[in-house]
């Protein structure tokens, strides 16, 4: 090993660096997340080992770069293409993340398989499980081509001369926490190590034009560092999100060099692996209550896709001088935010009661167009009237009570007619944007007002 330089202390959070010990980090804003480390060499740097794979690389002019080469490679698996922004590019470098056991090395596993079955030579090692654990779990997803070789290594240098040789089209690194590299001092899954692991991953990459797949944990104790400190050095970056509990799992992209990142691909785990999740709608709404107040659904766009999901409120009086707020899935401070538009601009009297929101189905969502839906179930759960299940609202709410235009009026309108709703309330503004689809009766609002009073009709008014 090589003699380690002078010691730095780096966030394993973000990759931070710093010559002396800080509580918090000045980048991420994390506490408690600095370790010593020898601070990283001048290898990396200098990218003196890309060279030695190119040869010296000479300036070319844009109209003579050959962008047909590109072409892009389908894993197989429709939401992930998706979120890759149209399949796998070759020579990419895509960072995989998310917590531990919510399905990474399976989603990899079974794009290794697909690839397999198309002839394409696929190389998938594992640094966390042995040869024997991988074959059971690849017995649970189904048939392998033999075009799948497995490997479990860690040390970066043999697998680079695995890669030389075999010259795979993919490779599978599970997971970068456990590479290391042994110019370097510090024990795997250092800031140091990580950082270095996935700079002669990029340089496998880019320079025989291999697709590789890094795996990497999300970490919360430790001194494990976690896959920030290497968003930046990789083509693109997805997370995969999901409540454990839950069955679904949401792929999103967080950055993507070949794509836009607002795309999301959903899954469902199954016995036998992931299941793409077509319509996703559908499954978010299972299991919606019928007949009950404080539930509204609405829609919010996930890149170019509607998806409606169902917003929950529970408005009660509060035993406490100052009421109790709690929102899951959605900001905290909007849900606050909507409920003083209720209070100054609807006449509801909120102060003096607890709510607490919630977006069903575990998703978090953050677009403004649910707005609308949040203060419908607010109001419904307040005055205890039930929202009929044949409703849906969408629009962003305004500090005067405004309800505001949305993008995408018309799929919105689209995904809920195509999900059996036949009234909608939505913004008086997305009225040219809409048209006049048949089947559905639309109800168009300038102010929150109005849409209460479009919700609560018959019901005699009290506040
Ligand atoms: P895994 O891919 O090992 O997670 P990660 O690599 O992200 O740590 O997924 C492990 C979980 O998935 C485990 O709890 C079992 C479950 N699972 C299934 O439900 N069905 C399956 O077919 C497989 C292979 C795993
Ligand atoms: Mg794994």
């Amino acid at each position: 090993m090589a003699k380690a330089k002078k010691a730095g202390y780096f966030c394993k959070e973000c990759g931070f660096e710093s010559p002396k010990w800080l509580g918090q980090c000045p980048a991420c804003k994390e506490w408690n997340t600095f370790v010593e480390e020898p601070a990283a060499s001048n290898k990396s740097s200098s990218g003196s080992s890309m060279r030695s794979l190119k040869g010296r690389a000479e300036p070319k002019r844009l109209k003579e770069i050959d962008s047909a080469a590109e072409a892009r490679l389908s894993s197989g698996i429709g939401e992930l293409d998706r979120v890759l922004g149209g399949g796998i590019v070759p020579g990419s470098l895509v960072l995989v993340g998310g917590d531990p056991g919510i399905g990474k090395s399976t989603l990899l596993l079974q794009v290794c398989r697909n690839l397999a079955a198309q002839k394409e030579k696929v190389l998938y090692i594992s640094g966390e499980e042995s040869l024997r654990q991988i074959k059971l779990r690849a017995e649970r997803l189904g048939e392998f081509s033999d075009d799948l070789s497995l490997l479990c290594e860690t040390d970066l240098g043999s697998i680079r001369e695995t890669m030389e040789e075999q010259k795979p089209r993919i490779a599978v690194i599970d997971s970068i926490q456990t590479m290391y590299d042994e110019e370097i001092a510090s024990a795997p899954g250092s800031v140091s190590q990580v950082r270095e692991s996935t700079n002669v991953l990029m340089q496998i990459a880019k320079g025989l034009g291999i697709m590789i797949f890094i795996v990497g944990h999300v970490t919360k104790e430790g001194s494990v560092a976690g896959p920030r400190v290497l968003e930046h050095m990789v083509d693109t970056v997805l997370y995969f999100e999901g409540d454990r509990f839950a069955s679904y799992r949401i792929l999103r992209a967080v950055k993507n060099r070949f794509g836009s990142t607002n795309e999301i691909g959903v899954f469902e785990m199954k016995q036998d692996g992931l299941s793409e999740v077509k319509n996703p709608s559908e499954y978010m709404l299972d299991g919606k209550p019928t007949g009950t107040s404080g539930s509204v659904v609405t829609c919010a766009m996930e890149g170019t896709r509607p998806l409606l999901v169902e917003v929950q409120a529970l408005v009660c009086r509060s035993n406490f001088g100052l009421p109790r707020r709690t929102a899951v899935g959605t900001d905290f401070n909007r849900v606050n935010l909507l409920m003083a538009v209720l209070e100054k601009k609807a006449g509801l009297h909120l102060s003096e009661s607890d709510a607490y929101v919630n977006i069903a189905g575990g998703i978090r969502m953050n677009e403004p167009a649910i707005d609308l839906g949040i203060v419908l179930a607010v109001v419904s759960s307040f005055r205890d009237v039930v929202i009929p299940d044949s409703m849906l609202a969408f629009g962003e709410v305004g500090l005067s009570g405004e309800v505001r235009s949305v993008s995408m009026a018309g799929q919105r309108v689209a995904e809920a007619k195509k999900l059996g709703f036949t009234t909608i309330i939505l913004p008086a503004v997305c009225k040219r944007a809409v048209g006049k689809p048949d089947g559905v009766q639309l109800i168009f609002v300038s102010w929150v007002s109005e849409a209460i009073r479009a919700v609560l009709a018959g019901v005699p008014m009290m506040t």
